[in-house]
């Protein structure tokens, strides 16, 4: 493995909180992210680059090695599993929670099969089978509020951060399946053959972490 570091961020909103942690273990893009179409941009450091995915992909692009540490939602590490890589920090940022929603005012579901539409597949599928709940889940890759408007689903599975996009919708929270905040994750093979690098910049995430409880 050589030496370069190469991190992988979302692009989005989670960008504007997780560059000052990375400026606090002395890594800083040379160009504004957030203005540019390209998808590695180097930093200050010369042997750390970032690469800048969709959520979705981050842990992806870790599991296999293609960047040795990244930032991601644990939404995203339930759905894909931690299989290869480390969870090393909650960063505390993103937070969010991971629910099952459904049309206000429906009547209550017992019993019966239902239909529940999400992009949290493996997430549903867990849950629901925990709770006894025969479910087909359908797979949607966004706006999964209209599935219940539109009788596709009787439920969804999404993430709620301040409720308004259920409430316009006509939706109500439902179940609590599980908090969500990002997370600093690390490859394990990375963590091995390039210790001495990666652990600093943990150590430095982890003190602006505990700095800013204060
Ligand atoms: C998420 C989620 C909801 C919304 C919840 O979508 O899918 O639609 O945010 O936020 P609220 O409770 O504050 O209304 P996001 O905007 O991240 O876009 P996405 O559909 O690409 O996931």
């Amino acid at each position: 493995m050589s030496d370069q570091l190469t991190i992988a961020l979302t692009k989005g909103r989670i960008l504007g909180e997780t560059l000052p942690l990375l400026k606090a273990a002395d890594i800083e893009p040379l160009e504004d992210l957030n203005r540019s179409r390209k998808l590695i941009f180097p930093t200050n450091n010369a042997d750390v680059r970032l690469l800048l995915l969709r959520g979705a992909d981050v842990t992806t692009y870790v599991r296999y090695g293609a960047a040795d540490m990244g930032v991601a939602g644990k939404d995203m590490l339930l759905e894909h599993g931690s299989e290869g890589l480390y969870e090393m920090l909650d960063l505390q940022i993103a937070k969010c929670n991971l629910m099952t929603a459904g049309p206000v005012n429906a009547p209550a579901l017992s019993g019966q099969r239902i239909k529940v539409a999400t992009k949290f597949v493996n997430v549903a599928k867990r849950y629901y089978a925990e709770q006894g709940m025969q479910a087909d889940i359908i797979k949607l890759y966004g706006a999964m509020e209209l599935a219940p408007l539109m009788q596709l689903a009787d439920q969804i599975v999404d993430i709620v951060e301040t409720g308004n996009t259920l409430k316009a919708n006509g939706l109500m929270p439902m179940e609590m399946i599980a908090p969500v905040s990002s997370r600093l994750i690390v490859n394990k093979a990375s963590m091995k053959m390039k210790h001495r690098r990666i652990q600093p910049v943990v150590d430095q995430i982890a003190s602006a972490l505990t700095a800013s409880d204060l």
